[in-house]
């Protein structure tokens, strides 16, 4: 198939392009830069051993949107494109709004003026907000708790009726649990700009010797061992999911929104151990205060994503730190060594 990936630059994006390609899938990517590099394309094209295309632009941009969609005719898009930084998005709420939504808006009109039909969208389980009850499953009531999550359930709505509008139009709503982990080629991973927000790719700072200690945000919850629990996924097996979620797409319409995550949960200091087992070195760390907005413990019910998709993580936490640390000690400066 013929497929646009906006934001295909980032740090899930890189990854699924790879896999689309591998599989023998065209592939354009629209992307503006603001979180990523253009290296992280010339490093795909290399591993994929194929060619695709790339357009710099924002998908709030009308003009662009038109002649990307006239030239490639993508018959379905998968849209990561977007602002994620939680803290970055009470500060600035507006501009978390008019990226993320709006922008969605501007790409649903494109893509119902060149008659393409087919939506998978990089939802989140921050949704969810506040546990009434665990797993977490599709019902479980939305009450995202900042601005960043409210702009994924407002675009998950705006899709949903873009869908309903439109007999032939399918959406799928990814709702991400919390993606770690990189390609093993060591080529491809995940690379913060700044201080990273969370958990993985800071300890793999720690261990590389870029930052001096991991902060464990709170030892008291009520878990296992006091500390937050979660249910970490590994990038490769996320690539996967939405390879199946646009085969699903494809042979069906209507809008449906599946959790993607391994259905288990794992406390930081679990993950810590993991990781300094995987990198043969040791993460410092000292608990401290609870972070503003965190739940104790979060994980998906993964149901919903093996009957509809037929799809199911088969990477375990070992993997995901191996493949962390693969990546990060072979660029330690992420792609701007
Ligand atoms: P990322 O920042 O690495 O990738 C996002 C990409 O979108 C970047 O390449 C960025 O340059 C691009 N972009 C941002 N705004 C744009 C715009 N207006 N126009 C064009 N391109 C734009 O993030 P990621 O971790 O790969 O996440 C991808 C998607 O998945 C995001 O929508 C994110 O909210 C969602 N998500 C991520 C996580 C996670 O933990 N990484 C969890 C749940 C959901
Ligand atoms: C965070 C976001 C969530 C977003 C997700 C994307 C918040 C409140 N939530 O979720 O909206 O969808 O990232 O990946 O920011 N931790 C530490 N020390 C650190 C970093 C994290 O102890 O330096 C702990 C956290 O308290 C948590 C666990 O590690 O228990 C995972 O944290 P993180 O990676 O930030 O993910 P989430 O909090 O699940």
């Amino acid at each position: 198939m013929r497929v646009l990936l906006t934001g295909g630059a980032g740090y899930i994006g890189s990854h699924t392009l790879l896999k689309l390609l591998r599989q023998g899938h065209e592939a354009l990517v629209l992307d503006n830069f603001s979180n990523s590099s253009p290296r992280a394309l010339g490093r795909v094209k290399q591993l994929a051993q194929a060619d695709f295309e790339v357009r710099e632009g924002s998908i709030c941009d009308a003009e662009r949107l038109d002649q990307v969609f006239a030239e490639f005719r993508p018959e379905a898009v998968i849209h990561f494109a977007g602002l994620k930084a939680v803290g970055e998005s009470n500060e600035k709420p507006l501009h978390y709004y008019a990226q993320n939504v709006s922008g969605s808006i501007t790409l649903l009109a494109a893509m119902q003026k060149h008659d393409c039909r087919q939506m998978v969208f990089s939802s989140s389980a921050t949704v969810y907000g506040d546990a009434a009850y665990l797993p977490y499953d599709e019902a479980h009531p939305l009450q995202p708790t900042n601005p960043y999550g409210r702009t994924k359930l407002f675009i998950e709505e705006i899709i949903r009726d873009w869908a309903a509008s439109w007999p032939d139009a399918s959406a799928v709503l990814l709702r991400y649990f919390n993606p770690v982990g990189a390609d093993p080629s060591g080529q491809i991973g995940e690379d913060p700009q700044a201080i990273p927000n969370n958990l993985v790719p800071y300890i793999a700072q720690v261990a590389v010797g870029r930052l001096p200690f991991l902060s464990i945000f709170g030892g008291d919850y009520d878990t296992r061992d006091g500390t937050g629990e979660r249910d970490y996924i590994h990038v490769e097996d996320l690539a996967a999911a939405h390879l199946a979620a646009v085969s699903f797409g494809h042979s069906q319409t209507g809008c449906e929104a599946i959790n993607i995550g391994t259905g288990h949960g794992t406390t930081v200091l679990e993950l810590l151990r993991a990781f300094e087992r995987a990198s043969g070195r040791k993460v410092p760390h000292k608990i401290v205060a609870e972070r503003a907005g965190d739940v104790a413990r979060s994980f998906a019910s993964v149901t919903k994503a093996r009957t509809l998709l037929g799809w199911q993580a088969e990477r375990n936490l070992d993997d995901m730190c191996h493949s962390t640390w693969n990546w990060q000690s072979r660029n330690p400066d992420g792609y701007d060594a």
